[in-house]
């Protein structure tokens, strides 16, 4: 079974002793092995926050498409496993929206990091008008066949699938979209030579604690990439209490 595992997006929020308690706050009580998590921090408190919980939780919100070129304000890959973080998300809705990230940026993005020996974690998900045409399953689709074109079966891969419309909306997605997109990303996954058997799908976009639950019951869900939520110790280890009762059920 495939473990289950719930990443924090912070986003742009927090400061210098903010990430501290947070921090602080989740290793003081997690204690539950059967379910793996980390956090994605903003960049400038990356290493306080791999001192406190180790480079195995962390991962990076996003990373340069490029190698050695003079890119002001960018991050690479080399820097990132440099500090020996553990993920990079790749292909987020803000990003893809607000920074012009097309696919083509999004999978180059993604072979640095899995180049470097990070793993990325590629977000796919349509906008509201785009499942109002019922265009979701085609939208997802290519996004991840231009991000993951020529991928090798070993390639280490997280997907969370992160409907636009469900971001910082408080607005869930109905567990039978979730279930029906999760196998539909499972069977593409599978269909370019990626276990797709073996990858973790998480799903995102206003996971709390109230609705995680029904999440985690899904079949093809093994966690969520969680924004709001994971800026609160309490609400995030609630969600990883979650996931683990879901996967013991
Ligand atoms: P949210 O964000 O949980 O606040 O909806 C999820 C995300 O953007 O990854």
């Amino acid at each position: 079974m495939r473990k289950p595992l719930i990443v924090g997006n912070w986003k742009m929020w927090g400061s210098r002793e903010k990430a501290k308690n947070l921090v602080a706050g989740i290793v003081a009580q997690d204690s539950d092995e059967m379910v793996d998590w980390g956090v994605c921090p903003p960049f400038p408190y990356i290493t306080q926050v791999l001192e406190q919980v180790g480079c195995d939780r962390v991962g990076a919100q996003t990373v340069s498409a490029d190698v050695d070129v003079p890119h002001t304000g960018d991050v690479s890959a080399a820097m990132l496993a440099d500090l020996g973080i553990r993920w990079a998300i790749v292909g987020h809705s803000e990003r893809r929206a607000e920074r012009g990230e097309s696919d083509g940026i999004v999978s180059q993005q993604l072979r640095c990091a899995i180049e470097k020996g990070l793993t990325p974690i590629l977000c796919v998900g349509e906008t509201f008008e785009q499942r109002e045409q019922g265009n979701e399953e085609r939208v997802v689709r290519s996004q991840l066949e231009v991000a993951l074109a020529g991928a090798e079966a070993n390639w280490p891969l997280v997907i969370a699938y992160e409907p636009v419309w469900a971001i910082g909306t408080g607005v869930v997605a109905e567990p039978h979209q979730v279930q029906a997109m999760h196998a539909m990303i499972r069977s593409v996954l599978s269909n370019l030579g990626i276990s797709g058997g073996e990858t973790p799908i998480l799903y995102g976009g206003s996971v709390k604690p109230e609705n995680a639950n029904g999440l985690f019951a899904l079949d093809d869900v093994d966690g969520a990439l969680v924004g709001g939520a994971s800026l609160d110790s309490e609400a995030f280890l609630a969600i990883i209490e979650a996931a683990r009762s879901a996967k013991a059920a």
